[in-house]
């Protein structure tokens, strides 16, 4: 079972290429920083014994999700699960931010991730089996004042998911969501966080969010909560008006 994991070369892209090489699962992994990628290929290769095929991709630029699948079919390698896990942030007021960096996003976040669900998830359902896991977050749920773009590319993911797992479950595809609370990676420095309060507390190991992650997806769960607190939030937004979550949100990730 060949897994396609996009964002590899760290936080929990990595952490789940690890994770299903130690499973023994032949890996197709993908990011920006091939130098990365390729470490972490000769190590998981060194230490599992599994094929593991490193391929540079920025998934912020148009037509790059047809050029990644193109690739990967025309050297005879096909995809069973596919991980759409690259993924950036960006805090800041909207209309301070950076119009290219929210448009790379979207393409990255959005565009990219469904096109690689297309284009991998026609070819599961036409053999009538293989999985997709797609990574939102916990932002998927509420609103996101100072970081508007990101969590409204959340709620794009989470909905997006959800709607193709009841399509594909007939055609023997699992679709399933995982959204993450904040977790130690390479995230924040990446989003600017640095300012925020968010990532002072409740913060996640990438191992912990991982090892929740993989039981869960092998297990078929279509919506994936690492972390009680993270459940907790994100069933007690459902039950306030959208106003008052983006009150709280813009509480907990104002500048210190
Ligand atoms: N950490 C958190 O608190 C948190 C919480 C909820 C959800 N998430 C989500 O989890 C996913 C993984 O993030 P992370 O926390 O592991 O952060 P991370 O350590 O910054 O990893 C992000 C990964 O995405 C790749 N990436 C970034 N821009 C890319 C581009 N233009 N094209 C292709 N790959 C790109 C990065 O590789 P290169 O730089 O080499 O391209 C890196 O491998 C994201 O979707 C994020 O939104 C994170």
């Amino acid at each position: 079972m060949t897994v396609l994991i996009t964002g590899a070369s760290s936080g929990i892209g990595e952490s789940l290429a690890v994770k299903y090489a130690m499973e023994g699962h032949p890996l197709i992994i993908t990011a920006r920083n091939k130098d990365r990628l390729d470490v972490l290929a000769s190590t998981l290769i060194k230490r599992y014994g599994v094929a593991v095929t490193a391929i540079e991709s920025d998934l912020s630029s148009k037509g790059s999700a047809l050029k990644l699948f193109n690739k990967i079919t025309q050297s005879g390698l096909t995809v069973e699960v596919l991980i759409n896990n690259a993924g950036v942030g960006l805090f800041g007021e909207f209309h301070k931010t950076d119009m290219e960096k929210e448009e790379a996003m979207i393409q990255l976040n959005i565009t990219s991730l469904t096109e690689l669900t297309k284009l991998f998830g026609r070819e599961m359902v036409k053999k009538g089996e293989g999985k997709v896991l797609n990574i939102a977050s916990t932002a998927a749920f509420f609103p996101g004042p100072l970081m508007s773009v990101y969590y409204a590319s959340k709620a794009y993911v989470k909905s997006f998911s959800h709607a193709l797992s009841n399509e594909w479950r007939e055609h023997g595809v699992q679709v399933s969501v995982l959204c993450p609370g904040p977790t130690g990676t390479g995230f924040k420095d990446a989003a600017e966080l640095g300012d925020s309060k968010l990532f002072q507390k409740g913060i996640m190991s990438v191992e912990a969010v991982t090892e929740h992650a993989y039981k869960e997806f092998t297990e078929g769960k279509e919506e994936i909560i690492p972390g009680a607190m993270n459940r907790i939030q994100t069933r007690f937004g459902k039950f306030i008006s959208s106003k008052k979550a983006a009150s709280i949100v813009r509480k907990t990730q104002e500048r210190v």
